[in-house]
């Protein structure tokens, strides 16, 4: 599916932010290992946490999704070998996380994905896994990933190469499955969104943090049962309606209840220092993370160097920062971010293509994009390229509120693995966005 976006006379209203994805998809998983009744609210109804959720039905949970509600039920039986492949789609969180999860458990499973998840590498999971006591086979450091036998060792310690919250959310789980402790250390500090989780649940986990580091001891102990959770609105998702609002004329919107987790919302102190007009109100944690509503107003950005160590941090909402930093007076710097190149597509270099065809003058770089904005409307010429990604996706359409003449982006049904409200919603806010 294509969609095509217009530019609009300004954007208005008041939205709810859309669940969480990653934690969506965490509680899906923590809550199935607790074994008891749970309703959970706020969930994200889209393809990546639904693969999660299908995923660990057939491992043995039984998680039942109703209007908005989505129900964990307490199990009679231990999980056991899925009866077929597991399908994580699109999902680079639903498999890294689930291969850690299985791991820690005394199955078997193969875990498989879409065209885009088989590219990507998974040794940075496997291999520590490995190193903690499993055999698993994969197809040269990809899915399909095989999880054969094996138990997970006690104390494992390790040091994260890379800095990534799938890598240490999935050892975390083979620890926590298997009923082990586990010491790990971050090189930065990426979402904590597993730790503030097992916080919540009355686990044993003590963080300590230096400049450099974070270190990160989960003790083997009982989790607390739940009979709910609430899950924030995705900070990923509310950032391309506030670069939307932003770079739009005229415009003021109010987006309720968007998860503010400070190893998330990055991209809030990177706009603030470009310039933008927005504040935080109704600030408050529903079930140990910060939330609160956003009011955003038109902006006249201007282009900064992005402190590479807030990288981590806003690193799915680079493409979406790229069009704000089109739009911005001056020259944005983004650099240290390679990992953008192994997301769903190659972000930086599609990203890169979409602003060419843009106009914007802009250099790629190994690590990064150099960003020379323009305060014009600009002309798109052609077609833009998704390259099968949400995020490249959405990130065009709302550079299209700022086209002279639309845009028309390829390929948007990825959309529906993180954001399917999203037509819907930019449309009520008074966007032109259509197939
Ligand atoms: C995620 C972690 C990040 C992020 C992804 C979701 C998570 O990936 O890009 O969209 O839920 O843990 P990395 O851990 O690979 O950086």
């Amino acid at each position: 599916m294509n969609l095509q976006s217009h530019p609009a006379n300004g954007l208005s209203g008041e939205v709810t932010c859309p669940g969480d994805k990653s934690i969506s998809q965490r509680i899906l998983i923590i809550g199935s290992l607790l074994n008891c009744d749970i309703a959970i609210s706020g969930f994200l109804d889209a393809e990546d946490p639904n693969s999660t959720m299908m995923a660990l039905n057939n491992l043995g949970s039984s998680i039942k999704k109703e209007n908005s509600i989505v129900s964990i039920s307490h199990r009679s039986k231990p999980f056991s070998n899925p009866s077929s492949f597991l399908d994580l789609g699109n999902s680079g969180t639903g498999i890294r996380l689930l291969t850690g999860f299985i791991s820690g458990l005394n199955i078997e499973a193969t875990l498989i994905g879409d065209s885009s998840l088989s590219k990507r590498p998974m040794s940075r999971v496997v291999d520590p896994l490995t190193a903690m006591g499993k055999e698993i086979s994969t197809n040269s450091g990809k899915a399909p990933i095989q999880i054969k036998r094996g138990t997970i060792k006690d104390n494992f310690e390790y040091v994260m190469p890379i800095a990534s919250a799938q890598v240490k959310s999935s050892l975390m789980l083979a620890a926590l499955s298997s009923g082990n402790s586990i010491k790990i250390t971050e090189p930065k500090v990426t979402r904590d969104h597993t730790e503030r989780m097992i916080q919540y649940l009355d686990g044993s986990i003590e963080i300590i943090e230096s400049s450099q580091d974070k270190t990160i001891f989960l003790k083997s102990s009982k989790l607390s049962k739940i009979s709910s959770y609430e899950v924030v609105g995705d900070f990923s998702s509310a950032a391309f309606i506030i670069v939307a609002v932003l770079i739009s004329k005229n415009s003021e919107v109010i987006i309720k209840n968007v998860g503010l987790n400070e190893t998330r919302s990055g991209l809030l102190e990177v706009l603030l220092k470009m310039n933008a007009n927005i504040k935080i109100v109704n600030k408050r944690q529903t079930c140990n993370e910060d939330c609160g509503d956003i009011i955003i107003k038109s902006s006249k950005l201007e282009g900064i160097k992005v402190p590479n160590s807030i990288i981590p941090n806003i690193i799915d909402e680079i493409p979406i920062l790229s069009i704000a930093a089109s739009f911005a007076e001056g020259k944005t710097s983004i650099k240290n971010a390679s990992e953008l190149k192994v997301k769903e597509s190659d972000r930086l270099y599609a990203t890169s293509m979409g602003l060419k065809k843009m106009n914007i003058s802009h250099e790629l770089l190994n690590d990064g994009l150099v960003i020379n904005g323009t305060l014009d409307d600009v002309e798109i010429h052609g077609e833009i390229e998704s390259f099968g990604d949400h995020r490249i996706a959405m990130s065009f359409l709302i550079a299209g509120l700022r086209s002279k003449n639309g845009v028309k982006v390829k390929d948007c049904t990825n959309i529906e693995t993180s954001f399917p409200n999203f037509s819907k919603i930019m449309k009520n806010l008074g966007m032109n966005i259509h197939e």
